[in-house]
């Protein structure tokens, strides 16, 4: 596993790895970051477009209430799904957001949105039960249904349908072994965004089968045409939708660590009880803080939001100049997916070139699955000054290498 470090004539034991470690996969855009860095401290300027996280602050009416938890002592451990004030919070912001009745004990507060991927593959998925999951797609799904011996079952988003799923081939896939669906809209990293037709389709095609589905919605605020929409408000499907959102992307609190999964009352339960063995419970005072961002002023979300449109349409329209670079309009989320197969290019030796000669970092788009290939992912969380630095970085290495 030559992409894992290792410690190799560092010590005389021999690492004996369960063998359930070669299964687990990994998140390439920390990777890049790491080499990125690398080069920066050789004195190399590099524009930074590869990791997925808001570049905004945090809102200070979120920290101050942080601040404020520490000082009145929220720095204890609290009840493992959460503490009672912010799964109140979440479950009326939910219900208002979702238009479904949803009750705190329909809760799990966890330290970010991952953790939710985590312990909803861990919690349904048996060996060779089969998951059918977005690709290209957030890595970590594919990484965590191989991990635990479940079959991963890719169903390709398509560009040419503005990266949404072929119904029919949906269709197919759903068998008697399917136990999870993961869906992801806002969609990272192609930016698509389900329609409320497109979810109705979706939850025609699962009909009445007693199958889960793992709604990721962690970019649910950051839709820049049309309104949000999630499988579980229509009617039938609450009981088997696991809601994934959180603080990280919407109020720009990546590092913090919160996020939140929202399920019937009976897997609350066991997703607790993996809170119990893994994390005890999230911290305390960043949930206090919780309570502020989701029920306090909003406008810094709108502001953020309004921001990354600015930059999207500036930065889509500057990568559609680019020479064998063609963009889509991403729909949401922070992310460029251009389609570049006719630069000849394969996607990761070019991500590599543009990293290494022209000073850009960006993800290829294999990072997210093999139906990646022949895409690159951007993330517009940057400047529109480093973003149009970058454009001209491209321009001028195309120029000179294709
Ligand atoms: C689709 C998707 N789901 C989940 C996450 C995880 O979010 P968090 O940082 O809150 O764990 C991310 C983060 O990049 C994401 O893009």
């Amino acid at each position: 596993m030559p992409r894992f470090a290792t410690m190799e004539n560092a010590t005389q034991y021999e690492l004996h790895l369960a063998g359930r470690m070669a299964r687990l996969g990994t998140e390439t855009a920390f990777e890049v970051l790491n080499k990125a860095r690398a080069l920066e401290r050789q004195g190399k300027d590099i524009v930074h477009l590869e990791i997925g996280e808001p570049d905004f602050d945090t809102p200070l009416n979120v920290v101050e209430a942080a601040i404020d938890a520490l000082h009145k002592g929220w720095t204890h451990y609290g009840p493992s799904a959460g503490l009672p004030e912010l799964r109140q919070a979440v479950a009326e912001y939910v219900s208002r957001t979702r238009g479904v009745p949803v009750t705190s004990d329909e809760v799990v507060i966890v330290p970010g949105g991952k953790p939710i991927i985590f312990f909803s593959v861990l919690s349904l998925v048996d060996v060779g039960d089969e998951v059918i999951y977005p690709n290209p797609g957030f890595p970590i799904y594919e990484s965590m249904i191989n991990y635990v011996g479940g079959r991963a079952v890719p169903i390709q988003l398509r560009e040419e349908r503005d990266f949404g799923l072929d119904l029919d081939e949906f269709a197919s896939l759903i068998n008697d072994k399917t136990r999870l669906i993961i869906l992801n809209s806002p969609q990272n990293p192609t930016g698509g965004v389900l329609s409320k037709q497109a979810i109705h389709d979706i939850a025609d095609a699962i009909g009445d089968r007693n199958v889960m589905i793992l709604s990721d919605e962690i970019y649910s605020r950051l839709i820049f045409e049309g309104e949000h929409f999630s499988i579980m408000s229509i009617p039938g499907f609450k009981e088997r939708t696991i809601l994934l959102d959180g603080f990280s992307k919407t109020y720009a609190m990546t590092g913090w660590r919160m996020g939140y999964g929202v399920m019937r009352p009976d897997l609350a339960a066991h997703m607790t009880r993996l809170m119990t063995n893994s994390n005890s419970c999230t911290a305390s005072f960043t949930q206090i803080a919780g309570v502020e961002a989701l029920r306090g002023d909003q406008s810094s979300v709108d502001h953020m939001r309004d921001e990354f449109k600015r930059r999207r349409d500036a930065f889509v329209a500057g990568l559609n100049q680019v020479k064998g670079f063609s963009c889509r309009m991403p729909k949401g989320a922070f992310y460029a997916f251009p389609n570049i197969t006719k630069t000849g290019w394969p996607s990761k030796k070019l991500a590599n070139a543009l990293l290494e000669e022209a000073g850009v970092a960006c993800l290829s788009g294999t990072a997210f699955g093999d139906y990646g290939e022949g895409f690159l992912r951007f993330s517009v969380a940057n400047s529109l000054e480093n973003l149009i630095k970058a454009l001209d970085r491209i321009n001028q290495w195309t120029a000179k290498n294709l």
